[in-house]
């Protein structure tokens, strides 16, 4: 099939190349010249595991295109995925539609023969039939059905979950639509569980998903509070909790609170529709307030490591907002580094892949290491904030060695807390003493 996907981000870009690898010929467009350019001369715009090599084998063959030129990729298309942004509004949190609504009417023009546009973004309820209306007032001759088809990939892991999804959701409203998409995704029958809904039981499906997911964390992240006071370790808590298949050991991990360019979002944009619909949904709006409120505790958790050196150099370790991405956006080391850098000026920063983008944000208000080591020479305190894997294996002679004094925070508790004691380090973790 011919495919046109409209946004080349982090769903996008990892979409385009799945959908190529299954044998379609893939356009995607975007707005930012300098991406599109990046792309067409062999450069990925962003960090995934095991993107590359599938990347550069598409572009090869030309079974993946990147344009600028909206007509170029949406003429003749059988299948238009809308993969844009859908950010928070600055003021009211809800999920602001502007470039959903600007792609559907810069796409409707070009819409030739029968026509299935895919909504990949989150979006709330009902902008489905936003989406049709937009595209039918632009091109009312046009001839095609707007599906709801979410994205559960996560970052770090989009190739992999692509080709390995729990579930593939299409929300149609119309069979024609419905048996387009299934025919696209046939290479995953008898693999994966197809769930054929209505349009708007499918954008609320990633809604709730996400809502939930991000409330298993906060209901952990209570326990972790709890164990610290009680005396009990919230390792063996989580471990007996998740054993339990009908709690699953999934997002059971204790840290600093949940970021990322998603939760944080679509927490706020589904309690923004709660209101809007006179639905309460306390325990997310509660979740909401937690979580924030959490972020702050830990950036004076680390603060007060450094309690008898206030001006003790900090060495935080990753910035991206989990292990396995570059992306650092609504990042909860990237909010407690902040809220460290209220009281300190003295802070170096490492993170094996997001250093880029958080240089974007951060500037020069701090300074920047190119190893974990590096970062740690002459620090009072070192801070771990992302759950890279080489974190796990830090040689803690030689970390010790470059200290001016021996002290972790260790907030995605990847440390052997034993080990490092033992070692002679003042230890800080999430949810044991
Ligand atoms: N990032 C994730 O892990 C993830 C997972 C599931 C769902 N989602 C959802 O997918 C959507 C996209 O997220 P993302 O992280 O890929 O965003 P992103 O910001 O990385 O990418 C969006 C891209 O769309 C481009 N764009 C915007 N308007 C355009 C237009 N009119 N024409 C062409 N290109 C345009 C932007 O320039 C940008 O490159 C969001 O709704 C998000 O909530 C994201």
């Amino acid at each position: 099939m011919k495919i046109a996907i409209i946004g080349t981000g982090y769903v996008g870009l990892p979409t385009g190349i799945g959908l190529a690898e299954l044998g379609n010929e893939v356009v995607c467009v975007d707005k930012i010249e300098e991406k599109i350019n990046a792309l067409n001369s062999g450069k990925a715009t962003i960090y995934e595991d095991g993107m590359e090599e599938l990347f550069q084998k598409h572009l090869a063959k030309k079974s993946l295109r990147f344009t600028l030129d909206m007509k170029n990729a949406v003429s003749g298309a059988d299948v238009v995925m809308l993969a844009v942004g859908t950010p928070p509004h600055p003021v009211t949190k809800e999920a602001d539609l502007r470039y959903i609504y600007a792609a559907a009417e810069e796409l409707a023009p070009y819409l030739d023969g029968y026509t299935v546009v895919a909504t990949k973004s989150t979006v709330p309820v009902g902008t489905g039939d936003e989406v049709e209306a937009i595209i039918r007032k632009v091109n009312p001759a046009a001839d095609y059905d707007v599906v709801s088809l979410p994205e559960f990939l996560r970052e770090g892991f989009a190739i992999h979950d692509f080709f390995h999804p729990d579930r593939i959701v299409i929300g149609a409203n119309v069979k024609k639509a419905r048996d387009v998409l299934l025919k696209l995704y046939e290479p995953f029958q008898g693999k994966t569980e197809f769930l054929l809904v209505n349009r708007k039981s499918s954008e609320t499906i990633k809604y709730a998903s996400n809502a939930f997911l991000a409330m298993k964390i906060h209901y952990i992240n209570e326990m972790a509070d709890f164990c610290e006071k009680a005396g009990a370790d919230i390792r063996e808590v989580a471990r007996g909790m998740g054993l339990d298949s009908r709690i699953g050991g999934k997002f059971l991990n204790p840290g600093p609170g949940y970021g990322g360019s998603c939760f944080p979002k679509d927490t706020n944009a589904m309690a923004q529709m709660g209101r809007k619909y006179g639905a309460e949904l306390n325990l997310i709006e509660t979740t909401i307030a937690k979580n924030d409120e959490r972020k702050a505790r830990m950036g004076q958790r680390v603060l007060d490591m450094l309690r008898d050196h206030p001006d003790g150099r900090i060495a935080v370790l990753g910035l991206a907002f989990k292990g396995g991405t570059d992306d650092c956006r609504d990042s909860p080391a990237m909010e407690i580094l902040n809220e460290i850098l209220k009281t300190s000026r003295n802070v170096c920063v490492y993170d094996p892949k997001a250093a880029d983008n958080a240089r974007k944000m951060l500037g020069s208000r701090v300074s920047y290491a190119e190893t974990a080591y590096a970062a740690a020479e002459g620090a009072e305190v070192v801070v771990i904030l992302t759950e890279w894997e080489e974190f796990r294996h830090l040689d803690l002679d030689r970390l010790k060695s470059a200290m001016s004094r021996a002290a972790i925070v260790d907030l995605r508790n990847m440390l052997d807390a034993e080990e490092v004691r033992s070692r002679g380090f003042e230890y800080s973790c999430i949810g044991m003493r």
